[in-house]
């Protein structure tokens, strides 16, 4: 057994916890959409075709924001094919991933699903294939009240009242050359610019999105960021990370450590961001929308997943099962994500139902929770009040690609008018337990409400049609607080991810 101090007072806030950092996305790739949250023959599909089964199961998740519809999907979409009557509607051929789109669900249904699961929709314009007029097309279909063209059409095709979208994505991973119609950071820094420029003489309090890196690895990482920020700054408000973890050779302490990419990402993109502010002499700070994060099996994609026959209709593409060592990882994301909530004001798992997803469904049958869905539904469930940021005193382990990783991570959230406070924990030690001494000074708790956690013999345990219960929740965790002392004692199991909600 080893030893770890963690300490949080209440002055160590960093800002608010943002309803915003428990977003997620859906694309039109593979079964998210088709087969996901759309399944009109389904036995619990309401009378637009979506399946009430994921939607309780995405209200129980806790997602808030969803961005919507790419993705690599969006950078050749023309989101016109999606509006007005269904049979009227083209099929079109989806390049970016080697699919047929028969346009069934578009802009006006996904709005009434967002409104019916209680999501805010953040929408993605195509600055791939498209530019300037389309994106004020689509803003002054969705968002003007009516009695234009675009707004009159809208109001004909059955939606009489704005949807409202305050969130815009300028393009997807441009930054990519797998992306249709990559540019150079100079050309989309422009077009970004241009179409912000315009978007907001529409509205200025719209908030936008410029594409930034699609990774830390990107050659142009950084470069990226400053060229585009340089020429779209006075218009837009945030810069997009995007980051996918896998586990490569079986190496669980590398991947238990993919948080600390995640942390040297937020902090060279804000250095980049601020660096242009100073250069301005603006004292405007561009937030991070982190959204796509997630584990991705991405190198089994790239070597045997990719479609290159054919043109199927939402094909079983990205499909992953995640494991409880995922789990853990996605729980120590989420904590980097609500630790870095000062800069990070917006993020999205990718993705939602059956595409790298918190939530599997088979056609006619079943929807269940991958073993994923339970950090994120914890956390956002409990993470109330403000973000408390801590110090931490543990042990680390020497990693060839990350150094020195410390062996425990956490964070803490604290609602003083509700008197509750969460602390969440990851112990990415393989082999050992942990006990941690959590030291709460001056947030007058009294009493451990509820313990959470994901941990396993096996850390390669998953969840599956045949098993979807094999990993839930576990409650097995020792957690005992001291209010004398203001100290909360708990013991991790190795390899495990936890959550500890206290009251007064
Ligand atoms: O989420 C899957 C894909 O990952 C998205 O379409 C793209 O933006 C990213 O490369």
């Amino acid at each position: 057994m080893t030893d770890a101090r963690v300490a949080f007072t209440a002055a160590a806030a960093v800002g608010p916890v943002r309803r915003r950092t428990f977003g997620s996305f859906v694309e039109h790739l593979g079964r998210c959409v088709y087969g996901g949250i759309h399944e009109p023959g389904h036995p619990t599909a309401d009378e637009d075709g979506f399946r009430g089964d994921v939607m309780d199961l995405v209200r129980e998740l806790g997602t808030s924001t969803i961005r919507y519809p790419g993705g690599n999907f969006v950078s050749g979409y023309k989101w016109e094919d999606g509006i007005g009557p269904v049979e009227d509607r083209p099929t079109r051929l989806d390049l970016a991933w080697h699919s047929t789109e028969t346009n069934e669900v578009g802009l006006d249904e996904f709005a009434r699903w967002c409104r019916r699961t209680g999501h805010e929709l953040m929408l993605a314009v195509n600055l791939g294939t498209r530019g300037v007029a389309e994106a004020l097309d689509v803003l002054e279909y969705a968002n003007h009240p009516g009695g234009t063209a675009w707004s009159d059409l809208r109001i004909q095709n059955g939606t009489a009242e704005p949807h409202g979208i305050r969130m815009w994505c300028l393009g997807n991973e441009m930054d990519g050359p797998w992306q249709v119609g990559h540019r150079s950071a100079e050309e989309y820094g422009s077009i970004a610019a241009q179409t912000a420029a315009a978007m907001k003489m529409v509205d200025p309090s719209l908030e936008l999105v410029a594409c930034g890196s699609s990774s830390s690895q990107m050659p142009t990482f950084g470069a990226w960021e400053r060229t585009v920020l340089e020429k779209a700054f006075d218009h837009v408000d945030y810069v997009s990370c995007h980051a996918y973890y896998q586990i490569r050779g079986g190496d669980l302490e590398t991947f238990l450590a993919s948080s600390l990419d995640m942390d040297y990402f937020i902090d060279e993109v804000v250095k980049a961001a601020d660096e242009v502010a100073l250069a301005r002499g603006s004292e405007k700070r561009i937030q991070i929308s982190f959204d796509e994060w997630n584990v991705w099996l991405l190198d089994e994609y790239e070597a045997e997943g990719k479609i290159e026959d054919g043109w199927p209709v939402a094909p079983r593409l990205l499909e992953d099962v995640y494991t409880v060592a995922d789990a853990v990882v996605v729980g120590s994301l989420l904590i980097t994500l609500l630790r870095r909530s000062d800069r990070v004001q917006s993020a999205s798992l990718a993705q939602l139902v059956n595409v790298i997803a918190p939530i599997m469904t088979e056609p006619g049958g079943p929807a269940w929770r991958q073993t994923t869905f339970h950090p994120f539904a914890t956390t956002s469930r409990l993470a109330q009040g403000e973000v408390l940021r801590p110090s931490i005193d543990a042990g680390s382990y020497a990693n060839e690609r990350f150094g020195d990783v410390p062996l425990v991570d956490a964070v803490a959230t604290y609602d003083a008018s509700a008197g509750r406070a969460a602390v969440f924990l990851v112990n990415r030690s393989v082999s050992e337990p942990m006990r941690v001494e959590v030291a709460l000074d001056g947030l007058g708790l009294a009493r451990v409400a509820e313990v959470v956690s994901i941990h396993d013999e096996d850390p390669f345990a998953q969840n599956t049609r045949e098993q979807p219960e094999r990993v839930t929740p576990r409650g097995d965790v020792p957690a005992e607080l001291d209010p004398a002392s203001a100290t909360l004692t708990v013991t991790l199991p190795p390899l495990s991810w936890t959550a500890v909600a206290l009251e007064r």
